[in-house]
C-alpha cells in the first residue's frame, strides 16, 4: 500500500457488511493463541500457512477455516481476535461493521455460547468507546449442518439479544438452499433480528429467488450469480436489495478467474445496490482497503464509483438513522476535501 495513488483508497470513509470473524484470523495470532491454549497445528511456520492457502473452491477454504478456528477456546481468545480486526479497521477508516460470527463453530468442540458471545462483544464495545467504530453483530447458522442445529443456535442467542442483531448463513452453499432454513428464520424475524443469507457466490441465481421469498432476507451475501438471471436483476434493481460483494473472496475461491473478469462495476452500472466486502481478510489476501485497491488496479474504479459504493454500503447497513447522516457526513468531507 506504499504506493501513494492508493492514499485516497486508504482515506476513505468504509462501513463493511461481509466480514467473517474467524475470517481475519492471521497467521501470527494462529500461532500465539496455538501455543497460548496447547494446541497443535498441522503448520510449522507461517510460510506454510501461506502455502496452504490456495484454494480451488469454496470447501477447499472452508475445510482450512475450521481447522484454523480450533485456536479459540476462551473469552480473551475471541476477544483478542476481534480486537486485532478493528485495528486494522481504524488503519484502513472502516467507520462501521457488521461483522459475523459461526457460533456452532465453536460449540460443537464444547466452547460455550456465552464465551464466544463475551469475548465478541466486549471487543466491539471497546471498539465503539476508543476507536468511534460502530457496529451490528450478525450471528451465521451454518448451512451444512441441520435446521434443528440452527434452531437450537438461536435458542443459545436469546439469552443475549441485546449483543446480537442479526442472523444469517454461511458455510458449504451448493446442495444446501435456503429454503432448508425456513423455520428458524422465520423464527428469527419473529424475535426482532436482520435477516441476510449467503447466496449466489458458488450456487446459482435460483437461492437469491428463495432466500427473498422463503427466508424473506434484508440482503444478501454475494449474490453475483445474479447476473445470470434478467429477471432477477429486475427484482434486485427495482427492490433495491443490497449485495454485499467481496472481490477478492471471488477470485481466490476461483468465482472469476482473475480479478479484471469480475462483474462488480457492470453491476454497480445497471444500478444494482452492492457493496465491497472482504469476507475472510487473513484467507483471500486483503482487507478493505486492498479490495478498493485491487479494483482500481485491475477494472479501473474511478472516483466516482467507490463513492458510490460506499453511500451503497451505507444505505445497506443496519445502522440507526442518527449514525448513518454522521456516516454519510464523513463521506461528505471526504469528497469536498
Ligand atoms: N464462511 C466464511 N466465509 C465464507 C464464504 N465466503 N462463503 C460461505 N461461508 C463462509
Ligand atoms: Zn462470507
Amino acid at each position: 500500500m506504499s504506493n501513494p495513488s492508493y492514499d485516497w483508497l486508504n482515506k476513505l470513509p468504509k462501513v463493511e457488511l461481509h466480514l467473517h470473524l474467524e475470517g481475519t484470523l492471521e497467521p501470527e495470532l494462529m500461532f500465539n493463541l496455538a501455543k497460548r491454549n496447547n494446541i497443535s497445528l498441522p503448520y510449522e511456520n507461517i510460510n506454510d500457512v501461506k502455502k496452504a492457502y490456495e484454494f480451488n473452491h469454496l470447501q477447499d477454504f472452508l475445510d482450512i477455516y475450521y481447522q484454523g478456528a480450533e485456536v479459540f477456546q476462551s473469552e480473551q481468545d475471541f476477544y483478542d481476535l476481534t480486537w486485532a480486526y478493528l485495528i486494522k479497521c481504524q488503519q484502513q477508516n472502516v467507520q462501521h461493521v457488521e461483522p459475523f460470527f459461526d457460533p456452532q463453530t465453536h460449540t460443537l468442540r464444547g466452547i460455550a455460547f456465552e464465551t464466544v458471545i463475551n469475548g465478541i462483544s466486549h471487543a466491539l464495545e471497546d471498539g465503539e468507546k476508543k476507536l468511534g467504530i460502530s457496529y451490528q453483530l450478525i450471528m451465521c447458522f451454518l448451512r451444512h449442518l441441520s435446521e434443528s442445529d440452527a434452531i437450537e443456535t438461536l435458542r443459545s442467542a436469546e439469552k443475549f439479544i441485546d449483543k446480537i442483531h442479526g442472523v444469517g448463513l454461511d458455510s458449504s452453499e451448493k446442495g444446501n438452499p435456503p429454503e432448508k432454513f425456513s423455520n428458524v428464520f422465520s423464527e428469527a424475524s419473529k424475535k426482532g433480528f436482520k435477516l441476510v443469507a449467503h447466496a449466489g457466490e458458488e450456487g446459482p441465481a435460483s437461492y437469491i429467488w428463495s432466500s427473498l421469498d422463503v427466508l424473506k432476507v434484508n440482503r444478501i451475501d454475494h449474490g453475483i450469480r445474479a447476473m445470470d438471471d434478467p429477471k432477477l436483476l429486475s427484482r434486485l434493481i427495482d427492490s433495491q436489495i443490497p449485495l454485499t460483494v467481496c472481490p477478492l473472496s471471488n477470485t481466490k475461491l476461483r468465482v472469476f478467474d482473475d480479478m479484471s473478469q469480475h462483474t462488480i462495476l457492470e453491476m454497480l452500472d445497471l444500478g444494482l445496490c452492492v457493496t465491497v466486502n472482504s469476507d475472510d481478510p487473513s484467507y483471500f489476501g486483503g482487507y478493505m482497503t486492498e479490495n478498493f485497491i485491487s479494483l482500481y488496479d485491475n477494472l479501473s474504479l474511478t472516483k466516482v464509483q467507490a463513492i458510490k459504493l460506499i453511500e451503497n454500503s451505507i444505505e445497506a447497513s443496519f445502522a440507526e438513522k442518527k449514525r448513518k447522516k454522521s456516516l454519510y457526513n464523513l463521506l461528505n468531507e471526504f469528497v469536498t476535501s
